[in-house]
């Protein structure tokens, strides 16, 4: 079945947009991004033209230190900057987690783009005029899951659309108008309904190519033994299509018509819907700009927070939240104002997402939406001035956790106050910062009619006997594999790359001894062979070997190569013992991988012997450093 993708024919029935003054389509973003080739040389002069500098402040800010960029890196969760920018190689590197690249990778982990979306980004951002690639039959074959899937929800997102404005869907638009959303509103958020048929939305999409596999993998659809037939999995239900960051529709939520269970209804995980690494409503709200996010529970209150103008407004996808989003969160801000219901149920998914904001270093602070039970219902009743006013009390999550802890306790005992303030004094441990520690003591004593002293005795005893058997928190790059010989092999290699593009004058010393081939990964030889060439003409361009791969995990294990950690500059003798050991230890391990290799036929045999040659003559060589 071929996609006739120019079909422009909206779903039977389909509405009468104008009537309601609304546009006729829909703004769901495109997804084209099979597999597109450029020019190596179009592909240098873009990242040429973007000063990877310039490019990352646009995201983070950077300081500059002894001639590197330094900030907070945008991977991983830090409160000190191990993150560096280095303007001669025109390449990045966390220290703290290790991610690490080129212009073009920064672009692609920091705004989830492949490969031929960040060359069009950076291409734009410097004017440079990209060539029109032709899509050859090998990138359409090429033209991979991710891509369907993108576009067969991109087509129900439309089919839901258009039949919410339709008469089958009227159901559907009196529940939003009756919960007080706009058409705007409902436009905005790309809202639909499922209709009660579900054989409509199969129909549909097959009539828009799209194969039974497909619609099933992306959990519109599913087989029914009642019908005999695929049916969809959302009918009779109000659709939110939820979509990335780049307004691509990667899942939906379905929300029942009356009472039903489940309520709201998920599509499932798929390779584009990854539910920890997502949020409702991020699409805008990273373009709020309002100096904070607002994590509410449900899509209801997020749509019903941006109709009201607050669009920093979020939510999780149907599912807890996680670390992954905290981390996606931090991006935008550093203060994120928890908006959950009042109920038990909030309460506690609140004291959870505190712990969560707390460990990737945002601020966290509550807002109080009593005595109304989720912001949806505050907005309706209280109205936006009402709400601005609670933004402005929110409690900081200590206090919060510490009023939540005060309710099971009956403060009229005194057994039970001596309780709830060692409950405080052990929370209080959980401020590993000296500073920070004592003004929460103060400040919660003080609360709370505390003796100060007495408390700071407390605490004090807790911290000591929790010493000693609390594991102390590494990053995850910190943990090092025991060493196995090929990835001690590895890192011998990635040091010799390292080391020869920091300084490419030893490579005329070593020349002679070493070769690509005595690279055993495949990737490692491909960057030796380029950078030798190079380094022949006395210059590595690093940022230009990385952009040789086209996949991002290729990119990355690139850029890895040229970020080893070198022994210190002034460590004289002991370096040219380093450096020889490293030469040696490469040479030694191409060799017995050579060897170890079945298929050794006469060629390989003669390669090994000359290594194994130059191995004993390198053994007996010095080399020296300057
Ligand atoms: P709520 O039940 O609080 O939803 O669940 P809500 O937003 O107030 O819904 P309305 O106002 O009755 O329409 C909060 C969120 O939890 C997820 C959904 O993401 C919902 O928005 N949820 C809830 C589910 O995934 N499945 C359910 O069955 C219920
Ligand atoms: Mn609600």
């Amino acid at each position: 079945m071929t996609a006739s993708r120019k079909g422009t024919q909206e779903p039977a029935r389909a509405c009468r947009p104008a009537e309601r003054g609304r546009r006729a389509s829909v703004r769901f973003r495109d997804c084209q991004e099979g597999a597109m080739y450029y020019p190596e040389e179009i592909v240098e002069e873009v990242r040429n033209r973007n000063d990877i500098v310039e490019v990352v402040s646009g995201y983070v800010k950077l300081q500059k230190k002894g001639g590197r960029h330094w900030g907070l890196c945008p991977f991983h969760n830090e409160k000190s900057p191990s993150f560096c920018v280095s303007a001669d190689r025109q390449t990045y590197h966390c220290f703290g987690c290790g991610a690490g690249g080129n212009v073009y990778t920064f672009v692609m982990n920091y705004e989830n783009y492949s490969f031929p979306e960040a060359i069009k980004m950076l291409a734009e951002r410097a004017g440079v005029q990209l060539p029109e690639t032709e899509e050859t039959e090998e990138s359409r074959r090429k033209q991979n899951r991710r891509t369907r899937l993108l576009e067969v929800n991109k087509a129900a997102a439309k089919y839901f659309y258009y039949q919410l404005r339709s008469p089958h869907g009227a159901v559907g638009y009196q529940y939003l108008k009756k919960r007080e959303l706009s058409d705007e509103t409902m436009h905005r958020f790309g809202l639909g309904y499922a209709a009660k048929d579900g054989a409509l939305l199969v129909r549909y999409l097959r009539e828009k190519g799209f194969e039974d596999e497909l619609i099933q993998e992306a959990g519109l659809a599913g087989h029914s033994e009642k019908y005999g037939g695929l049916m969809s999995q959302f009918w009779n239900r109000v659709m939110y299509p939820i979509q990335d960051i780049h307004n691509r529709v990667i899942g939906f939520g379905g929300r029942v018509m009356g009472e039903g269970e489940p309520k709201y209804l998920n599509s499932p995980e798929t390779p584009v819907f990854d539910k920890r690494r997502n949020l409702y409503g991020l699409n805008y709200a990273r373009k709020a700009r309002s100096g904070n996010i607002i994590l509410c529970e449900g899509y209801m209150d997020v749509i019903s927070m941006h109709q009201a103008g607050f669009s920093q407004a979020v939510a999780s996808l149907g599912t807890a939240f996680t670390a992954e989003q905290a981390a996606l969160l931090r991006r935008y801000t550093d203060n994120v104002l928890l908006a959950y219901d009042s109920d038990g149920a909030g309460v506690k998914a609140a004291l959870r997402g505190i712990g969560i904001l707390r460990e990737a270093g945002l601020t966290g602070r509550v807002i109080n939406m009593q005595p109304y039970k989720d912001p949806d219902e505050f907005m309706k009743a209280l109205g936006k001035e009402a709400f601005e006013e609670r933004i402005r009390q929110a409690e900081n999550s200590f206090f919060f956790e510490i009023r939540i802890m005060e309710g099971r306790y009956d403060m009229a005992d005194p057994e039970a106050r001596t309780k709830f303030h060692r409950e405080i004094a052990r929370k209080l441990c959980e401020f590993t910062e000296e500073v920070e520690r004592d003004n929460y003591l103060q400040a919660v004593a003080e609360k709370y009619f505390i003796g100060i002293e007495n408390l700071r005795r407390l605490v004090r005893s807790y911290a000591a006997a929790s010493t000693g058997n609390e594991p102390i928190q590494r990053p995850k790059s910190g943990i090092r594999r025991k060493s196995d010989p090929e990835e001690h092999a590895k890192r011998t290699q990635r040091l010799l790359i390292t080391w020869l593009s920091e300084e490419p004058a030893l490579y005329r010393k070593v020349s002679k001894y070493i070769s690509p081939q005595d690279f055993t990964v495949e990737l490692y030889r491909k960057v030796a062979e380029r950078m030798f060439q190079e380094l022949e003409e006395g210059r590595v361009n690093q940022a230009g070997i990385i952009s040789m791969f086209e996949e991002e995990e290729q990119q990355r294990e690139a850029a890895s190569l040229f970020d080893a950690s070198l022994p210190p500059l002034d460590a004289g003798q002991n370096r040219e013992k380093a450096f020889r050991d490293i030469l040696l230890g490469v040479k030694k391990a191409a060799y017995e991988y050579h060897m170890s290799r079945k298929e050794t036929d006469t060629n390989t045999l003669a390669w090994a012997l000359a290594a194994k040659k130059e191995l004993e003559e390198l053994a007996k060589t010095h080399i020296s450093l300057d």
